[in-house]
């Protein structure tokens, strides 16, 4: 894993928009994989400003979102999809039809599943999977306890999450207890992932998705497994890292060999 640490939250969305910048400019056809949470939403912004000042073009990227709550339709005003059409969808000329959330209304929601990886697989695969991380060390909707091999299915949330979760609903009762997310297995088949980590409250998973043993109690871990993941942190979410120092002298030192890459 290639590990950046920045200084803050504003420097972790720069860095991460640069990034996909970079690759939609060469590859004007790039398929996303999306997230939602806070986390992603200073990235959201700078594609959006980027868009408009300097013509970043969406009209033939595609996308894939994480996840969606079962039971909420694209009109609720916590629905995931609404959260994207809200934060970057809008703003930028992707084409509707191709921006992809699961539909958490869909009836029986295993064949939502499997028509989502269908989908996924028909366009080609996810290029670059974008990923924030669960206080318990989960990206998608992937708990503790999820198969590291697993597919677009119905996840059950634990209390912690919808305790996180619920201050964007009236109370917790409100926060749906499934979702449908994307596997650990369909997250590692993207060809790239950057995960995207702000904040003390997330330095213990951090710290347990990168140092620790690639176990499915932290399931963000098995990205120790993935070719190319990029974990770009402010200091707050660095702060438990025990190779902190090295991340950093890695990255002062990349100047050196880049031309050569
Ligand atoms: C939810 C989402 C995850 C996200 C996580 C962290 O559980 N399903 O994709 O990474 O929240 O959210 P935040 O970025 O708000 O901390």
């Amino acid at each position: 894993m290639d590990v950046f640490i920045v200084k803050d939250y504003d420097a972790i969305s720069e860095r991460a928009a640069e990034i996909l910048s970079g690759a939609i400019t060469q590859n004007p056809r790039l398929v996303l994989g999306l997230a939602t949470g806070s986390t992603p939403e200073g990235l959201y912004a700078r594609l959006i400003q980027a868009h408009r000042a300097q013509g970043l073009d969406f009209s033939q990227v595609t996308t894939f979102n994480l996840d969606e709550y079962v039971g909420l339709g694209p009109e609720h005003e916590q629905s995931y999809r609404r959260f994207m059409d809200e934060k970057l969808f809008g703003g930028v000329n992707v084409r509707p039809d191709n921006t992809h959330v699961p539909n958490g209304l869909a009836v029986p929601l295993l064949q939502e599943c499997r028509d989502y990886e269908r989908m996924i697989r028909e366009a080609g695969g996810i290029d670059i999977q974008v990923l924030g991380i669960g206080r318990d060390g989960h990206i998608a909707f992937n708990e503790p306890g999820t198969s590291l091999g697993s597919r677009t299915h119905v996840a059950g949330l634990t209390r912690q999450t919808i305790e996180d979760n619920a201050r964007f609903f009236d109370s917790p009762d409100d926060v749906p207890r499934f979702a449908i997310s994307m596997g650990i297995g369909t997250i590692m088949e993207a060809r790239k992932c950057l995960m995207l980590a702000s904040g003390a409250g997330k330095a213990e998973a951090v710290r347990a998705c990168i140092e620790g043993p690639i176990t499915s109690m932290i399931t963000a871990s098995a990205l120790q497994m993935h070719p190319d993941t990029v974990a770009i942190l402010d200091e707050a979410a660095a702060a438990k890292l025990d190779r902190a120092d090295f991340y950093r002298w890695q990255d002062e030192s990349r100047h050196l060999i880049e031309e050569r890459l």
